[in-house]
């Protein structure tokens, strides 16, 4: 008997991922070398696994995140100029991809792009929004790259083969750069200038200076998405790294800093406890914080000015009505 062959509709796929992630080496050196010091910290990048990086979708679609929805907005209004501004047949190499979703925005408006690199510290995350979106562009060859992009990406990346592509852009947007202390924040811009060599750009994000209740609301929304993403960074490390925290006895709590122009993100100990974490014990006062994360909120001109230091040149501005946020085109000088 001869079976009929059945072909299944093809899903077109991304490429194979390139893997450059981190290990879990890293995770517990840095955890430590957080919670060992006087002022305890936790790294942010370790926020997104797959579970925080759904946590952080979600906090996206939060009322009282303006971030997200206006910069898609902003993108949205001006993705023409956008496009004009990044030119045809460029590679658009995306830095914390997540879910790609103001990606979409920009691909539909680039003139024949060469290739799109999501870059993403979360790996089925990664692998799952890069399939999604080479089947939502067919003729667009998707290649996943799973990375702490806080790292040397130029090295990795030089040789891949879309540098057939005119040029490269680098589109980093959601103002994860102020995630970064400065000093810190060139170190990246002066890496991403290193990516575009003398004729690529880079598209960003730039959360603005607003309102301190804007601002305070927007990181303590009243669900509690938030605070379970911000503790789900102490329950990766139970996990990970068989660490014991009483994740219930540690409160999230963010306010915004106005001499330092940030949010500060913290997880407050509400008693007296230890943790241990392989065979080291920490001990922790009652109301004593891990900061977690920094989102620093820029004027124009200082924003203009970190980008300086690293050599890079804001050509174009973009926002919303209300100055809320801005996106934001930078050459090398
Ligand atoms: N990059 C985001 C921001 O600074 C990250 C973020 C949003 C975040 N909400 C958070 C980090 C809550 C920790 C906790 O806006």
């Amino acid at each position: 008997m001869i079976l009929p062959i059945v072909t299944s509709p093809r899903t077109r796929r991304a490429l194979p991922l390139i893997d450059l992630a981190p290990v879990a080496d890293d995770l517990l050196r840095d955890a430590l070398a957080g919670l060992t010091r006087p002022a305890r910290t936790l790294p942010c990048k370790y926020f997104y696994d797959d579970l925080g990086s759904d946590l952080f979708d979600q906090i996206c679609a939060l009322p009282e995140y303006y971030p997200t929805r206006t910069e898609l907005a902003i993108s949205r209004q001006h993705a023409a100029e956008m496009a004009t501004a990044c030119g045809p047949h460029v590679r658009l190499l995306e830095l914390g991809s997540g879910s790609s979703t103001k990606t979409r925005v920009l691909l539909d408006h680039l003139r024949s792009p060469a290739a799109y690199l999501p870059v993403d510290i979360a790996r089925d995350f990664l692998r799952a929004s890069a399939d999604a979106i080479a089947a939502e562009y067919p003729d667009l060859p998707v290649q996943p790259v799973c990375a702490d992009f806080t790292g040397p990406l130029a090295h990795h990346l030089a040789n891949h083969h879309t540098l057939s592509a005119r040029r490269t852009i680098v589109y980093f947007p959601g103002s994860t750069i102020g995630n970064f202390p400065d000093p810190d924040a060139v170190a990246l811009l002066t890496n991403i200038a290193a990516l575009l060599g003398d004729h690529g750009g880079l598209l960003i994000g730039v959360d603005l200076r607003k309102d301190i209740a804007i601002l305070e609301r927007a990181y303590n929304d009243s669900q509690g998405v938030t605070a379970a993403f911000n503790k789900n960074l102490l329950v990766r490390l139970n996990r990970e790294l068989a660490a014991d925290f009483a994740v219930e006895q540690f409160t999230h709590h963010a306010h915004y800093d106005r001499e330092f122009g940030r949010i500060e993100m913290q997880l407050i100990s509400r008693r007296r406890q230890a943790v241990h974490i392989a065979g080291q014990r920490i001990e922790f006062r009652e109301g004593e914080p891990i900061v977690t994360e920094h989102s620093h909120k820029y004027t124009l001109a200082g924003f203009a000015a970190l980008a300086a230091a690293a050599g890079l040149h804001v050509r174009q501005v973009w926002t919303d009505r209300e100055q809320l946020f801005s996106v934001q085109y930078l050459t090398p000088a």
